[in-house]
């Protein structure tokens, strides 16, 4: 039906803008601003939908910069299929350059989307998704306002090589560092190894928190079925551009809602996709906030309990060897949601933004390179998702189990009469300066049975919740063989980390979390088998500490440098229940009323 899409019945809302005879007055104003660089009386009155596209991309959002030239084929998706568009900028995020954090930004995004969505005459969206934080904010915000909306990802780089090595975006940021700290190589080297895994435009080619939230948009519903894998410099990625725009006019016609798709199906779905791709501990903290913003019940434990026993079937860095491009030539997100499927793992009549049901979209998907995406009888590892621990630590953190290496296991998960716990000394950092100023030095006597903490880097104290919580070890055990401790903390840690982190503490320190009372030197015990993590301190000890604590005024953390962060520190709840602007979530669908 592209081309000449039937105009619906009902009353496009924007035609309270350009149409409204009760209101001769606002519709010439209105009219008048958007004729001026061209549009016509005739169109805006049409009876046409206008489809905004919310542009994420900028020169200072390098990652999601490809979508302004994909916009072009966007656009002429909306007008073959009988639509008007109006491309508007989204505020830029891009990960790893904004201080102090990128999570800071996210409900900003949100918050911003949420007035242009609800504020302006648009019918429907076409949302350009892509880094890590842009995902989450653009379907936030879609879910809030609720009109019909689509994603369009804007795809992984291409693959980045050294030497004949697949080098991946973040995950080889750790070993260039240590090859660094080894002296293999100089500083020149270790830019020049980094860079060499950014080859093209598009965001991060590993299996990071961007490819994570990319394919969960799909599994979610939210994008065209094959779409979230599409490399960005292909072909194939101007061609479902112009497809989602023509997509976009017909979901307006048919009036499909964010509300639509976004079941708890839809989110089910998801957290075993997350399991099977081995996604971003970021995915729970997102996930959880945009279930929030549409008004689905999903808890931290419903990641455990749908998603801890899924194994992990994409071998992608840093999990496994491989990037985006083989990702994507293997299959992409409907070969794994196929594998998921046979198993009987897949809510298969959750309906998608192409009006089918995801069964439907994926029953004939195959692997098409069983090295990167393997059969579900032949994993990369068995129970890949994540296991959600608690104690007088926190009340929840998760741990990601797909990242869990032999060599970690045979040395803090080896004893024969408690295979599945350690201890080990505390070794505590409030934030990522005091980590980087203090971890090299000997009197911390840091060895391979301490466990580094690192607090003050929750959504409170770090605002937005840093990406720290992966630390590497001292440069003196690194030359000594010893490349990873166990971290602990309530920040966030990068999807391309594979570290075996225990992180996003709820309640962080700053929010009077159990993390704030821990000292250097305490013993800590982390029980996988209870699902526990404790520090082996008496309750008397832990009151006195709290009193302590109490009088000097609670746990310190940096003062405001920007006003959105005071504001965002006084609003925002915790990363268990998806950090979100606690106020926002009391407005739901309010493009419905
Ligand atoms: Fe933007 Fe990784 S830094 S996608
Ligand atoms: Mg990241």
């Amino acid at each position: 039906m592209h081309g000449n899409s039937p105009q619906p019945e009902r009353k496009l809302r924007s035609r309270a803008w350009f149409d409204n005879p009760a209101n001769v007055d606002m519709t010439a104003l209105y009219l008048e601003r958007y004729l001026n660089f061209g549009l016509s009386q005739e169109e805006l009155q049409s009876g046409k939908p206008i489809i905004g596209i919310a542009q994420t991309g900028s020169d200072l959002s390098p990652c999601n910069r490809h979508h302004l030239e994909l916009a072009k084929r966007t656009r002429e998706g909306i007008r073959e299929a009988g639509g008007i568009a109006i491309e508007f900028p989204v505020h830029p995020i891009q990960e790893t350059g904004k201080r102090p954090t990128a999570g800071l930004d996210r409900n900003l995004a949100y918050l911003g989307l949420v007035e242009v969505l609800y504020g302006y005459p648009l019918d429907g969206v076409v949302l350009t998704i892509g880094c890590d934080k842009t995902t989450p904010a653009c379907l936030m915000a879609a879910a809030t306002v609720n009109i019909p909306a689509i994603a369009l990802s804007v795809g992984p780089m291409l693959n980045g090589w050294y030497k004949g090595e697949r080098t991946g975006s973040g995950t080889i940021v750790w070993k260039a560092r240590e090859l660094l700290a080894t002296g293999e190589i100089d500083y020149a080297g270790f830019v020049k190894l980094v860079a060499s895994s950014a080859p093209s435009t598009g965001y991060c080619n590993t299996m990071g928190t961007a490819t994570t939230m990319n394919s969960l948009a799909e599994a979610l519903g939210m994008q065209l079925p094959g779409s979230a894998a599409i490399p960005a410099p292909y072909r194939d990625r101007q061609e479902v551009a112009y497809r989602t725009g023509l997509r976009i006019v017909e979901m307006v016609a048919e009036d499909l809602k964010p509300s639509d798709i976004l079941t708890r199906d839809a989110f089910l779905n998801a957290i075993r996709v997350n399991s099977a791709i081995g996604g971003s501990t970021n995915a729970p903290i997102h996930l959880n906030a945009l279930a929030r913003h549409i008004g689905v019940e999903l808890s931290i434990d419903d990641w455990q309990t749908y998603g801890e026993d899924v194994p992990l079937l994409v071998n992608l860095q840093p999990a496994g060897e491989y990037l985006g491009e083989d990702y994507y030539h293997a299959g992409g997100v409907p070969a794994v949601v196929n594998q998921l499927m046979e198993q009987g793992l897949i809510v298969e009549d959750a309906l998608t933004a192409n009006g089918r049901s995801i069964g439907d979209n994926c029953r004939s998907a195959k692997i098409e390179d069983e090295a990167v995406i393997r059969p579900y009888e032949k994993p990369l590892k068995e129970k890949a998702g994540f296991r959600v621990l608690r104690g007088n630590l926190f009340s929840s953190a998760i741990m990601k189990m797909s990242v869990i290496s032999p060599e970690f296991r045979a040395r803090y998960l080896s004893n024969p009469d408690d295979p599945d716990a350690f201890e080990g000394r505390a070794v505590v950092f409030d934030g990522p300066e005091d980590y980087h100023h203090r971890i090299d030095d000997p009197e911390l006597a840091i060895d391979e049975t301490t466990v580094l903490f690192m607090r003050g880097a929750g959504p409170i104290g770090y605002p937005g919740a840093a990406e720290v919580v992966n630390m590497r070890a001292p440069d003196y055990l690194i030359k000594a063989g010893i490349h990873t401790l166990p971290c602990i903390g309530d920040g966030r840690q990068s999807g391309t980390s594979g570290s075996p982190s225990i992180l996003n503490a709820s309640p962080e320190a700053a929010a009077g979390g159990g993390l704030a009372l821990l000292r250097t030197g305490d013993r800590v015990r982390i029980d996988l088998k209870r699902n526990s993590a404790n520090m082996l301190i008496s309750e008397e000890e832990l009151a006195r500490r709290r009193d302590a604590l109490a009088a000097e005024g609670g746990y310190r953390f940096p003062p405001h440098q920007t006003p959105w962060q005071e504001i965002q520190r006084a609003l925002v709840g915790q990363m268990e229940t998806g950090a979100v602007l606690e106020p926002a979530v009391r407005y739901q669908r309010i493009a419905q009323t």
